[in-house]
């Protein structure tokens, strides 16, 4: 059994990821983790804060803070909402550690020394008023082509032309404002992806079994031709080169974020002497599995740039084994954006109601094989209809009528039979494809699959239909039968609600054998002893509203976030 190094693309700093982000990466790694060590695998499953970079040093001015000081805090604010969402990271590291800065360091000395590094002389911007150069985005001015006034540097948003920033008209600081500009020689590192092109082929095309979404980018860029990049910036942010004659000049953060999947093991290693053989995860691995998850803006990072230097260095790291992506999640059909405030954040998400109908509801609609639309409406039905009304109900009813039945204690008597073998095979079959795509790494099909492994429940109750049963050894049976199903509910549902899976299994007082992942239905569904005690909690799920205040529910939920006016409004 391989060992499984997980990493979720790591969220940048600047600010409250949305669910977008979440559903992009963080959140189906976190599946994919919990359900790999159920089934008994070593998992390593690493996060960290991406830090570095303009974007940082910009909220943190707009903070008001030294750009150290944002980042700590800021780091603080994304570990609690993880931890709020059940994300469990292993470590969840940060990018400005000084662990990723020797890592970033080592990484281009070895490039270096393979000859795989240019320095390059440039022209660019630099501004007299904030004593620094500046990034093609951050410059304004008007664009050549359509008169926009705010066009950026690089690109006209209004007409989306490609600009350069010398073409700007009136162009300024988007920093100041201020427009003593001037353009200046500047030297900079490239990484020679363009002899490396055969190599970084060689390597997508060892891999035949990655997702389509993720293999057609990585060959588009290869076939437009791989170009050199260039790997610094004229920051005082970032990791420092170092190198004489680039004294002043940091790693791009691009260069440094995904080192920091590495750094972040080291971090994770420095903090417990448990944890020394953290190398064996990373370097000359024998029994390692490495999948990465991430959205599809990041697959060129992930496919191209981040193997291009690890096989730059010579040296034996571990290069990803697979590669999951997502697609865009869309609010009523728009963009989510972090810069608008559009659309609904992780903080504003958990404060209106608990993680796991997040997590359920986002999954299940989880913008796997093509973009997918969040809206309050489809969040609410999703909720009331498959964790309320499947789930939720079915334990309620189990539990409740079992206690007013025989008191709250898994009853004694009758003998399973075909109404019971028939609910065996439900659910085998339903929990054998749950595991088939589970596997796959498809988590919208797996949620369905849950579902479907839900409904077994509601379906044998309404066959059997115990409540208007009148020999008592038969309401036994059914009811045991039952319980039990909710027990191995509690046990699969794990991965993708955790907390509401937890709270069954201490209702039901699970021992950790009786935690361990199912067998057939024939054995699971006996397995609780007669006589056992068990608790009846408050419902797991309660829904969202009745008939009459759902709408209404909806209504203040669109108010607060934008709903299907908005649209129009950042389209
Ligand atoms: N911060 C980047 C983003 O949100 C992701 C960085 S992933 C890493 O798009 F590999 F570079 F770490
Ligand atoms: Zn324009």
């Amino acid at each position: 059994m391989p060992r499984v190094l997980i990493t979720s693309a790591l969220p940048y700093i600047n600010g409250i990821k949305h669910l977008g982000n979440l559903v992009g990466s963080m959140l189906p790694a976190d599946v994919h983790a919990r359900y790999l060590r159920q089934r008994g695998h070593d998992v390593l499953f690493i996060c960290a804060t991406d830090e570095h970079g303009t974007p940082a040093e910009l909220a943190a001015a707009e903070a008001g803070l030294p750009v150290a000081e944002y980042c700590a805090q800021q780091h603080e604010v994304q570990a609690q909402l993880a931890q709020q969402f059940g994300l469990s990271f292993d470590h969840f590291g940060r990018s400005s550690s000084p662990q990723n800065a020797e890592f970033t360091r080592h990484m281009a000395e070895r490039l270096r020394d393979n000859g795989l590094i240019e320095e390059r002389v440039s022209d660019q911007v630099y501004s007299l008023d904030d004593e620094r150069f500046l990034p093609d985005r951050y410059i304004i001015g008007t664009c050549p082509v359509c008169g926009y006034e705010r066009a950026r540097g690089d690109q006209c948003e209004n007409c989306t032309s490609l600009l350069e920033p010398t073409r700007l008209i009136n162009p300024r600081s988007a920093i100041s404002g201020s427009t003593r500009l001037e353009v200046r020689p500047t030297r900079h590192l490239y990484i020679r992806q363009s002899v490396m092109a055969d190599r970084i082929r060689e390597f997508i095309d060892s891999h035949g079994d990655w997702p389509v979404l993720v293999t057609s980018i990585a060959r588009n860029w290869l076939n437009v031709g791989l170009e050199d990049r260039s790997i610094t910036r004229d920051l005082s942010w970032g990791v420092p080169v170092g190198w004489p004659g680039l004294e002043n000049k940091v790693f791009y953060v691009w260069f440094d974020a995904p080192i920091e999947y590495i750094g972040a093991t080291k971090e994770w290693a420095d903090l417990d002497p448990e944890h020394r053989d953290w190398r064996s995860w990373w370097y000359e691995t024998k029994d390692v599995r490495y999948v990465q998850f991430m959205g599809k803006d990041n697959v060129p990072f992930h496919a191209i740039n981040f193997p291009a230097t690890i096989i730059g260095t010579g040296e034996p790291w571990k290069l990803v084994d697979y590669i999951k992506a997502f697609n865009w999640l869309t609010y009523y059909g728009g963009k989510y954006s972090t810069s608008e405030h559009r659309g609904v954040f992780m903080n504003d998400a958990v404060d209106v109601l608990p993680a796991d109908y997040w997590r359920y509801a986002l999954l299940a609609a989880a913008p796997e094989s093509d973009d997918a639309d969040f809206t309050w409406e489809s969040f609410a039905l999703t909720v009331n209809k498959d964790l309320a009304g499947i789930l939720g109900n079915f334990v309620t009813r189990t539990l409740k009528l079992t206690q007013s039945r025989f008191g709250a204690v898994v009853p004694e008597g009758g003998e399973p039979g075909d109404e019971e073998r028939a609910l065996y095979l439900g659910v085998d079959e339903a929990l054998q494809s749950f595991v088939s795509e589970m596997e796959a790494l498809r988590f919208r099909p797996a949620a369905f699959a849950l579902r479907t492994l839900w409904t077994q429940g509601n379906m044998y109750l309404d066959r059997t239909a115990p409540w208007s049963e009148t020999d008592v050894a038969r309401v036994a049976c059914i009811l045991r039968t039952a319980i039990n199903l909710a027990r191995l509910h509690a046990v699969v549902s794990h991965s993708f609600i955790p907390f509401a899976a937890e709270r069954l299994a201490a209702d039901l007082g699970l021992r950790d054998d009786e935690r361990a992942w199912p067998g057939s239905a024939a054995d699971e569904l006996q397995r609780l002893e007669p006589g056992r005690e068990f608790r009846v909690g408050e419902p797991l799920f309660p829904r969202i509203g009745d008939r009459s205040s759902l709408g209404v529910w909806i209504g203040q939920m669109e108010e607060r976030f934008g709903g299907p006016a908005s649209k129009a409004r950042a389209g």
